[in-house]
């Protein structure tokens, strides 16, 4: 048994990923969120502990869970504690892959204290967010970094563009047109694009089947 377990091709090596969506601050009791379900990022966690990695998971808020001895989940809110986070542990990983629904923009102020009903209408001002994909494309040295793209026009297009001018070694695109696809289904439709613009697309899948197709595209790039 101990043979099998040092014989898994993700042995020794370390993978960050980060799931789920940020919730940004407007008052106390308020935030500005999305629909990612984490489903995604806790399924590419799972496949790439069953290939022997040791994982950190640093997630949004999501109604996730796995209990896996290689798997350290970091639970984070906010962009900017996700930022945090992946900046700790990127230098010690072998492989990144930032499948997190991160909020673009934030309220540019949060207020101390509820904000009360008064005027009819009610304007909050709002600033972007740090782009933590394209920090670490910045930074990289032998990590293999992957993020997704999440595209409802000109896809391939703007999954090009998003894995260049982030310093990107693959990109998921993952495709919202098609039913049954996205945010909180089981299911997505996706398209590998590596950084030699090698396309590869994919049917209609289960959130696990994507993580395993990952695992294996990865797999045959790092040891290519
Ligand atoms: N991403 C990130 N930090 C952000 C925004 C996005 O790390 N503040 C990552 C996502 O996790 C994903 C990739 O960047 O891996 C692309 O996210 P996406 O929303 O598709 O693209 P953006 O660059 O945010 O551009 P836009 O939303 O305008 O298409
Ligand atoms: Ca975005």
């Amino acid at each position: 048994e101990n043979d099998i377990l040092n014989n898994l091709p993700l042995k020794g090596k370390k993978v960050l990923i980060t799931a789920g969506p940020t919730y940004e601050a407007i008052d106390p009791v308020r935030y500005i969120g999305n629909h990612s379900s984490g489903k995604m990022g806790f399924e590419i966690a799972k496949a790439s502990a069953n290939l022997g990695a040791e994982v950190i998971l640093v997630t949004g808020p999501t109604h996730q869970s796995v209990s896996n001895n290689l798997i350290k989940v970091i639970p984070v809110t906010s962009a900017s504690e996700m930022y945090s986070e992946v900046h700790n542990y990127f230098n010690t990983v072998d492989i990144a892959i930032l499948s997190a629904a991160v909020a673009d923009y934030k309220p540019k102020e949060v207020a101390s204290q509820k904000i009360k009903k008064k005027d009819s209408t009610l304007t909050l001002e709002l600033e972007k967010t740090q782009d933590i994909l394209a920090s670490l494309g910045k930074i990289k040295t032998n990590q293999y970094l992957v993020g997704f793209a999440l595209e409802t026009n000109n896809e391939l297009e703007n999954a090009k563009e998003k894995l260049k001018s982030k310093n990107l070694n693959l990109i998921v695109l993952n495709s919202l047109n098609d039913e049954g696809a996205g945010f909180k289904s089981n299911t997505n439709k996706v398209t590998f694009i590596d950084d030699d613009e090698t396309v590869t697309e994919f049917q209609l899948k289960s959130k696990a089947e994507v993580a395993s197709d990952l695992l294996n595209k990865i797999l045959q790039q790092i040891n290519a």
